[in-house]
């Protein structure tokens, strides 16, 4: 446990607790292209979760205890027990905004945040906005603030821009409205409509990639060779528009494809890496319908199409070709849809 010192606007403590939860994601189709501009489809994944409690310490300041810290290497604790402050700082700072009462700190009181995540880092699984959610809902609870999903996705997206300077905002979005949506940045929400249950199975291929750094270097490249990068990021658009009318009408078959299709162009900007690539081909060779990376990539997990009866031979082929970690989660049909 570490404490942060700080000036921020926390209003007059009480001796009480809030607690918050958020659902980790996974990117069906246009990660990368979404930051400029393309569409891109989420779903949550709630099999992982970050949870949150806000409670009244007599340490002043904030102090952020996370329960799962030491489940990282030692060197990389550090880096991230210091992002888990400036993310609480910033939580703390957008929540003392919109307490309008009792603006003053306690001269002798602070906040213990207490985080617990089962949601991987750094691997595409949306662990950075999952924390921010669940830290916004805990300190909203903590401070009787009654905020909209609009409202909690809004300032995570401010939490976001401190793991990478230009998130699309897909992340936030779907993990603060725990539902499939198919994003456009800067574009008003707009949920996907699932007409057929979508069989998933996310595979660890064993190693991190950090979005920021991905991210960038993406950025780099299409600086080198804008129109080449820009006609694959068109590519992406494309994909993603079709993927969403797959799913609409439950054409899981035509889906698998554009998730092959995805990959490849994924891997024409260069995020992919062999191992993910190892893992997308044992899963196609195993009867799925299609497979790609999700999120930045250059590691972290993919996704791999299944139904029940390919399940089972799928996770084999996945385990078999290196997957250190396979979850299996469902996205069940929106109203209209069948199960
Ligand atoms: C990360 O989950 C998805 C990316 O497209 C980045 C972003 O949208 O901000 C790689």
């Amino acid at each position: 446990m570490s404490s942060y010192n700080r000036q921020s606007k926390i209003p007059n403590l009480k001796s009480k607790i809030g607690s918050g939860s958020a659902p980790g994601k996974v990117i069906l189709c246009g990660e990368h292209a979404v930051v400029y501009g393309q569409p891109a489809l989420a779903v949550p994944v709630n099999g992982v979760q970050a949870r949150v409690t806000v409670q009244t310490s007599e340490q002043p300041g904030l102090t952020v205890h996370s329960l799962n810290l030491d489940r990282l290497p030692v060197d990389e604790q550090g880096r991230i027990n210091e992002r888990l402050h400036a993310v609480a700082a910033r939580v703390a700072d957008l929540i003392g905004i919109l307490c309008v009462s009792d603006q003053q700190p306690e001269p002798n009181g602070g906040l213990l945040i207490t985080l617990d995540s089962n949601i991987p880092i750094e691997r595409g699984l949306g662990s950075g906005a999952a924390i921010g959610v669940a830290m916004i809902r805990a300190f909203a609870a903590y401070f009787a603030l009654d905020l909209s999903d609009a409202q909690v996705s809004a300032m995570a997206y401010e939490t976001e821009k401190l793991h990478h300077g230009t998130p699309s905002g897909i992340d936030n979005t779907v993990v603060a409205y725990n539902q499939p949506v198919y994003f456009v940045r800067e574009q008003p929400i707009e949920l996907l409509q699932v007409r057929s249950p979508l069989h998933l199975l996310i595979a660890d291929s064993g190693t991190r990639g950090s979005t920021a750094d991905i991210v960038a270097g993406v950025r780099q490249r299409r600086e080198a060779d804008p129109s080449r990068y820009d006609a694959l990021f068109d590519q992406i658009g494309a994909v993603a528009r079709m993927a969403k009318g797959a799913i609409e009408v439950g054409d899981i078959s035509n889906l698998g494809l554009l998730f092959n299709h995805n990959q490849q162009l994924l891997e024409q900007i260069g995020v992919s890496s062999p191992a993910l690539q190892r893992l997308c081909a044992a899963t196609v060779g195993a009867g799925a319908w299609g497979a790609k990376l999700s999120g930045a990539g250059q590691g972290g997990n993919m996704i791999a199409l299944v139904t029940p009866p390919t399940e089972a031979a799928v996770g084999e082929a996945l385990r078999a070709a290196g997957a250190v970690n396979v979850i299996a989660t469902t996205v069940a049909p929106t109203k209209g849809g069948h199960s």
